[in-house]
C-alpha cells in the first residue's frame, strides 16, 4: 500500500512511525514533513489546504491511501476532494468537519441528539452578548466560533474579563474566526478527551487521554497547544466511557448521519467529567497533538488496519488489540512560547537516543540544516515512552529528556501530577 499522510507536527511523525510498522505499508510519503519524520519517510513539499495540487500529488504517486492529520485542510475540504478523485481518505468531509470548525454547528448537534454540554448563546453583535453576560455573570466562557488555533476560548472568571474577551472577538484580532461568539456557562470538573473512530455508522474508541494545557508545572502560566499527554485517563473510567458513548458521542453520530453528513475519521471527543457525568467541552474532528503521540505507542501498527477499516466503512468488523499498558509524552518547547521564540537552535543529543517500541523522541517542529537538527517551531520535541506503569512511562519520558542537549528548549517537569502526585 502506498500511503500519504499530510501534515508535519508530532502527530504526523507518531501516525508515520506506527503505520510504519504494519507490513500492509510499502510506500510511505508525509507532506511536508519534518526532519523526524525524514528518518522513516519520504517527507514532499506540498500545500496541503490546496486540493488540486494535493490530489494531483496522490496521481502522480499512486497513493493508495490518504491519512489526514490537522483540521485545517479538513475544514477546507481536503477529503470531498480526494475521495472525488477516488482516493481511499481517513479524514471527515467538510460538511462533518464543522463539528470542530464551528462552535455553533456542535451545539445545535448537542442540542438535536439531547447530548449534555453547557448551556450556551450564539451572538453577532457585542451588545447583545453583553447583555447575556450581564444577565448570567460570571464565571462565564467566551469562544470565537471558528477555527482560531487554540486561541479561541476565554474562561473569564469575572464579567470584566467577559466584556473585555467580547471586545477584543468582535474587533477582529482573530479575524474571520471571531465574527461569531459562543457563550457558555462554566462547566467545573475533569477534563479528558476520548478518542473514537467512526466510519459513518459504526463507532470504536480507541482510547483515552488527558493533557497538560499551562504552559508551567502546577499547570501555571499561558494555555498552551498542550506540553504533554498521558493514556488512559483514569477519570475516563469504563462507566464513564460508556456514559459518553450512549449519552454524547452515539447520538452526535447518528444526528450528523441523519442530516446526510456522516462522520468518518477521529473523533476527539473532549469532556467535563463531574461526579461520573460527562459533559462535552468540545469535538475536534482529527487526532489530538499530543495525545496522537501517545495513543499512536500504545495501538502500534494496527491502528493502519483500524484506520483503512474507518476509510471503508468496515469499523463493524474490527476489534481494538489492548495491551494493559500507560504511555506519556512531554513537549520540549522553544524558549518563549506559546509567545515570540527564536527559530533555528541546534539541538543535539538526539542520535544517541535508542529509539523501540517503548520509546521514541517524536519531532514535532524541526528542519536539518547542514547535518544539524534545528528547533523550527513553538513546539518542538515530544519525548514518549510506554510502560507497564505510568510511573515507568514517566521515568522513561524523562529520562528520554535528560539525554537531549538543548539549551533554548523547556518542558514542564510534573506530566502526569493528577496520577503520578507532584513530588
Ligand atoms: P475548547 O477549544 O472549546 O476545547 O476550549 C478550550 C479549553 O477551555 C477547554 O479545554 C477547557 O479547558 C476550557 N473550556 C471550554 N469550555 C468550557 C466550559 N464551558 N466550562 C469550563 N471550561 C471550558
Ligand atoms: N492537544 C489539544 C489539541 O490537539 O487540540
Amino acid at each position: 500500500m502506498n500511503i500519504l499522510i499530510l501534515g508535519g507536527g508530532g502527530r504526523e511523525h507518531s501516525l508515520a512511525w506506527a503505520v510504519k510498522q504494519n507490513p500492509k505499508c510499502d510506500r510511505l510519503i508525509v507532506a511536508p514533513g519534518n526532519a523526524g519524520i525524514a528518518d522513516i519517510a519520504w517527507c514532499a513539499a506540498l500545500d496541503i489546504e490546496d486540493g488540486e495540487a494535493v490530489v494531483a500529488f496522490a496521481e502522480e504517486h499512486a497513493i493508495d491511501f490518504v491519512i489526514v492529520g490537522p483540521e485545517a485542510p479538513l475544514a477546507a475540504g481536503i477529503s470531498d476532494d480526494l475521495r472525488a478523485a477516488g482516493f481511499l481518505t481517513f479524514g471527515p468531509s467538510k460538511a462533518a468537519a464543522q463539528l470542530e470548525a464551528s462552535k455553533a454547528f456542535t451545539k445545535d448537534i448537542c442540542d438535536a441528539a439531547k447530548a449534555p454540554t453547557a448551556a450556551w448563546a450564539h451572538f453577532t453583535d457585542a451588545p447583545a452578548a453583553k447583555a447575556y453576560i450581564a444577565e448570567h455573570g460570571a464565571p462565564i466562557v467566551i469562544k470565537a466560533d471558528g477555527l482560531a488555533a487554540g486561541k479561541g476560548v476565554t474562561v473569564a472568571m469575572t464579567q470584566a474579563q467577559a466584556i473585555e474577551a467580547v471586545d477584543d472577538m468582535f474587533s477582529g484580532t482573530l479575524g474571520a474566526a471571531g465574527a461569531e461568539v459562543v457563550i457558555e456557562e462554566f462547566m467545573d470538573g475533569e477534563e479528558a478527551s476520548y478518542f473514537i473512530l467512526c466510519d459513518g455508522e459504526t463507532a470504536l474508541p480507541i482510547g483515552t487521554a488527558q493533557d497538560h494545557k499551562r504552559l508551567g508545572d502546577g499547570d501555571t502560566g499561558p494555555n498552551t497547544g498542550g506540553m504533554g499527554a498521558y493514556s488512559p485517563a483514569p477519570v475516563l473510567s469504563d462507566a464513564v466511557a460508556k456514559r459518553a458513548m450512549a449519552e454524547i458521542v452515539e447520538p452526535t453520530l447518528a444526528e450528523m448521519a441523519a442530516r446526510g453528513t456522516p462522520f468518518t475519521g477521529v473523533l476527539y471527543t473532549g469532556l467535563m467529567i463531574k461526579d461520573g457525568a460527562p459533559r462535552l467541552v468540545e469535538y475536534n474532528v482529527r487526532f489530538g497533538d499530543p495525545e496522537c503521540q501517545i495513543l499512536m505507542m500504545r495501538l502500534g501498527g494496527q491502528v493502519l488496519d483500524l484506520m483503512q477499516a474507518a476509510a471503508e466503512g468496515r469499523l463493524a468488523e474490527m476489534r481494538v488489540n489492548w495491551a494493559d499498558d500507560h504511555a506519556i509524552t512531554v513537549v520540549m518547547a522553544t524558549d518563549g512560547y506559546p509567545g515570540a521564540y527564536a527559530k533555528g537552535s541546534v539541538i543535539r543529543g538526539l542520535d544517541a537516543i535508542e529509539e523501540t517500541s517503548r520509546q521514541m523522541v517524536f519531532h514535532a517542529g524541526t528542519d536539518e540544516k547542514d547535518g544539524q537538527i534545528r528547533a523550527a517551531g513553538g513546539r518542538v520535541l515530544n519525548a514518549t515512552a510506554r510502560g507497564a506503569t505510568l510511573e515507568e512511562a514517566r521515568d522513561r519520558a524523562y529520562g528520554l529528556i535528560d539525554q537531549i542537549d538543548w539549551p533554548e528548549g523547556i518542558c514542564r517537569r510534573d506530566i502526569g501530577w493528577r496520577v503520578l502526585g507532584t513530588s
